[in-house]
């Protein structure tokens, strides 16, 4: 069953007439499913009004991280950013476990978007829509810095550690022969299993696990970086294609008054490209 609160209407057109599209009116759809400007005349969804509720695997620095009870990092402040603009408030669900996060957008009625570093896929396009591209990624491999291990070649046949229903999973699974990959929910128990001996390495976003070695697991090091060139985006139920048209008017917005730089700047300590 689906629950929509439609408390709140914001009408997605008050965003695009700025930029010279589709005015606010009307408000039927008998378009159909995709999410193209035509569709601007839809009115956006919340779960809760005012509020762009956020479901987030907060375990994945520099992108979302627990501080405290606080959700911090580069994605946080871009939705809290993207939030403004849209002129409602970023408010994040307690942390969730990745593998469930699209489940629950699909299902409706809890969260109104899932960020949590999630790579474009066309798998999952076919059961989300993605927002325009927010961040570049690649994946890395991690092992202990007295393990021997020089190369990716020389985990054939070993443990690798990953979360579960990541890319990092899969591309262990289709990339390393006949190595036994092990699932775990969370980023932290993935470092925790290495550095215990219970799996030979992590295979994981590159930004994240360079963030983990260099600030909590020094006994640890990169071997690989393997340049899987992947974009995370926001997720989005294809059943509001009226916030996902709105989310990429604001993204364009940052992006141009150099909101998103300096955030960008913030996290990374460089310029984005
Ligand atoms: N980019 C990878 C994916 O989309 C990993 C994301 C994991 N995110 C997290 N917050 N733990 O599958």
């Amino acid at each position: 069953m689906k629950i929509k609160n439609v408390g709140i209407a914001i009408c997605a057109g008050m965003m695009v007439a700025a930029l010279g599209l589709a005015g606010c009116s009307g408000g039927s759809s008998s378009a159909a499913s995709s999410s193209s400007a035509a569709e601007t005349t839809e009115e956006i969804m919340l779960v809760n009004p005012g509020k762009l509720t956020i479901a987030a695997s907060l375990d994945f620095p520099p992108f979302e991280n627990l501080e405290g009870e606080e959700a911090v990092g580069f994605e946080v402040d871009l939705m809290k950013a993207l939030a403004e603009k849209m002129g409602v408030e970023a408010e994040y669900l307690p942390s969730t476990k990745f593998d469930t996060i699209i489940p629950m957008i699909t299902a409706g009625g809890k969260a109104d978007v899932g960020v949590s570093g999630f790579t474009v896929t066309e798998d999952r396009k076919k059961e989300i829509d993605f927002t325009e591209v927010i961040m570049d990624s690649n994946q890395g491999i991690v092992v202990m810095k007295d393990s021997g291990y020089t190369n990716v070649d020389q985990l054939a046949g070993k443990k690798i550690g990953a979360q579960s229903g990541t890319t990092g999973y899969d591309w262990a699974v289709e990339n390393i022969e006949g190595a036994e990959v092990i699932p775990f929910d969370e980023m932290t128990a993935v470092f925790a299993a290495l550095q215990s001996g219970q799996i030979d390495a992590i295979a994981s976003d590159l930004p994240v696990v360079q963030y983990y070695v260099k600030n909590a697991y020094t006994d640890m090091e990169i071997i690989e970086e393997i340049p899987t060139g992947e974009q995370y985006a926001i997720v989005v139920s294809k059943d509001n294609p009226a916030l996902t048209q709105a989310l990429n008017d604001a993204i364009v917005e940052v992006k141009a008054d150099g909101t998103y730089d300096e955030i960008y700047e913030k996290w990374f300590g460089v310029t984005a490209e």
